[in-house]
């Protein structure tokens, strides 16, 4: 049944009728059939505007001064007596035809084609270009289909970005990002939770991945006391860079110069030694009057305060970096709570973290066979703005720059994408846009997004907490999509698991290749 017909094309534009008080959205998809030969077009709805059909132009503005007049006079206005001609215009964007293949629009539906909205069988097309790392549903406008939609594993190296003013749904996209691979162990997640919100949820009413019952596939770190199985937080000094300390502090040249001598000459102690040598130890070592004793005091105080809580330890095997990584080369997901560290203690957790992994993969890039048999994986830092602003400089930057070849990807949350550096951001394939108020955060992710999502602007402003754009070059277009709700969908899942207890394994979503 169709809803409208085609009343005027371009080919980067379809405009079509439908009669009075038919419904219709922004952002909703519909398929234009073109002749006899069935041509179908998939088309998204970026605009909606009203018509008449009237001789004089301004008839509607005239009607509705008619009717605010009687409204006055308290009479009644007959609506039904102009609704035949009363009508709306959908202006959409052509996404492509579609059949058995998808193809780029390139030419132009008949005149006078019909509009009709989309089956589930319209999208079998995108089956092929969706992946196992399962997020939510097809969405059309606000209608949930019943098409799951996810992220292929091949997406991870090539960076992921989760943007989105605060209360639309990061949190949540994240942890059905976490279920999802712990379900399928074929790929290692660190996620670094600042916020102290995925353990267990964090609030009253909400649920963390400790919830999902996949014990196996989820290794837990924190700082603080957890309702459940953890590991403590420890990182070696010997760990711990100089440039390490640079994303954390600034420093002056001199302090600088002084930290490089310091681990020139006392080698992988040289944290602990600046921290446990008083100021004449290190300058009889450093040499006599090479360094000022201000410059050294500023340094010690600074790592004083890193050293103030058990986070550092100086013997090398207290580390936690290589059980990490191992959990992460094991395809699982590793959850590292520093909710209760200041900032910089987290950013050094983080940043040690992330550069530990990193080259680990680069140096197993060298012996193929040990390459191919890791899995990618993927680290994700909230309030990515706060180490992506500058291209160079932190781990993370050079992560994104080169983590492509190792395997290595970031995916970065972010509530401000305009904060971080254009180059950086071009790095990210994978773009989920869902509700961003700000103009600027919206012109920076149609400049980097991998499919031209300009035409969305409307769309992007309108979407409501949980919807969300998927862009990236492995689809055709930007996949509207509605992610579970992550409780709902537990619950929703533990229930299908009940039902299905005489299967080996609970079917999932569907896998996609
Ligand atoms: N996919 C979704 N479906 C329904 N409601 C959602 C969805 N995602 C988020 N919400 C609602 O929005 C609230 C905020 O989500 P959250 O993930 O914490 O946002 P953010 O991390 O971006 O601040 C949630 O508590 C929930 O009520
Ligand atoms: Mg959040």
């Amino acid at each position: 049944l169709h809803i409208g017909r085609v009343v005027g094309n371009s080919v980067m534009e379809t405009r079509f009728r439908m009669n009075f008080g038919e419904p219709l959205q922004v952002g909703e998809m519909l398929v234009v059939e073109s002749g006899t030969a069935g041509e179908r077009y998939l088309v998204r709805v970026m605009d909606i505007e009203h018509g008449a059909d009237a001789d004089e132009m301004n008839w509607m503005v005239t009607k509705a001064g008619q009717f605010l007049r009687l409204d006055a006079l308290e009479g009644e206005c007959d609506l039904n007596s102009v609704k035949g001609q009363l009508f709306c215009t959908g202006v959409c964007s052509p996404l492509g035809c579609v059949g058995k293949e998808f193809r780029k629009t390139k030419s132009i539906p008949h005149h006078f084609s019909t509009v009709r909205r989309t089956t589930i069988d319209d999208y079998e097309f995108l089956k092929r270009s969706l992946g196992d790392i399962q997020v939510g549903n097809l969405r059309s406008g606000d209608q949930v289909l019943d098409f799951p939609v996810g992220i292929s594993g091949k997406a991870i190296p090539h960076h992921i970005g989760i943007f989105a003013t605060t209360g639309m749904g990061k949190s949540n996209l994240m942890k059905n990002l976490a279920l999802s691979c712990m379900r399928l162990r074929r790929y290692g997640f660190l996620v670094l939770d600042p916020h102290g919100e995925y353990y267990d949820g964090g609030e009253s009413g909400k649920k963390g991945l400790k919830h999902a019952g996949l014990n196996d596939a989820l290794v837990v770190f924190s700082s603080r006391k957890l309702d459940g199985p953890y590991n403590t937080i420890h990182v070696a000094a010997s760990e711990i860079q100089i440039a390490d300390l640079e994303n954390l502090y600034e420093f002056t040249g001199a302090q600088l110069e002084f930290m490089q001598s310091a681990q020139y000459r006392f080698g992988e102690t040289w944290l602990t030694d600046i921290n446990d040598k008083t100021v004449p130890e290190i300058t009889k070592a450093l040499g006599e009057g090479k360094y000022h004793e201000g410059t050294i005091n500023v340094v010690k105080r600074r790592l004083e305060s890193l050293f103030r809580f058990d986070l550092i330890s100086r013997d090398p095997k207290l580390s936690i970096t290589t059980h990490i990584i191992d959990c992460l080369h094991d395809g699982k997901v590793v959850l590292v709570d520093t909710s209760n560290m200041y900032e910089t203690e987290e950013l050094l957790i983080s940043t040690v973290l992330s550069r530990a992994i990193f080259e680990k993969n680069k140096a197993l890039y060298a012996d193929k066979a040990q390459f191919d048999k890791i899995p990618p994986v993927l680290i994700a830092l909230e309030e990515a703005q706060r180490v992506l602003t500058e291209a160079k400089g932190t781990v993370f930057a050079q992560i994104a720059r080169e983590g492509r070849k190792f395997k290595t990807g970031l995916c970065a949350v972010s509530q401000q994408p305009k904060l971080i550096d254009s180059e950086i951001i071009s790095q990210f394939n994978t773009l989920f846009i869902l509700g961003l108020a700000d103009k600027r955060d919206r012109e920076i992710l149609r400049n980097s997004a991998k499919q031209d999502v300009s035409q969305l602007d409307n769309e992007i402003q309108m979407l409501m907490p949980g919807e969300a754009l998927i862009a990236s070059p492995f689809t055709p277009f930007a996949v509207p999509v509605k992610i579970h709700l992550y409780e709902e969908y537990l619950t929703k899942a533990a229930a299908e698991g009940e039902a299905k207890k005489t299967f080996k394994k609970t079917p999932v979503g569907a896998t996609f290749y």
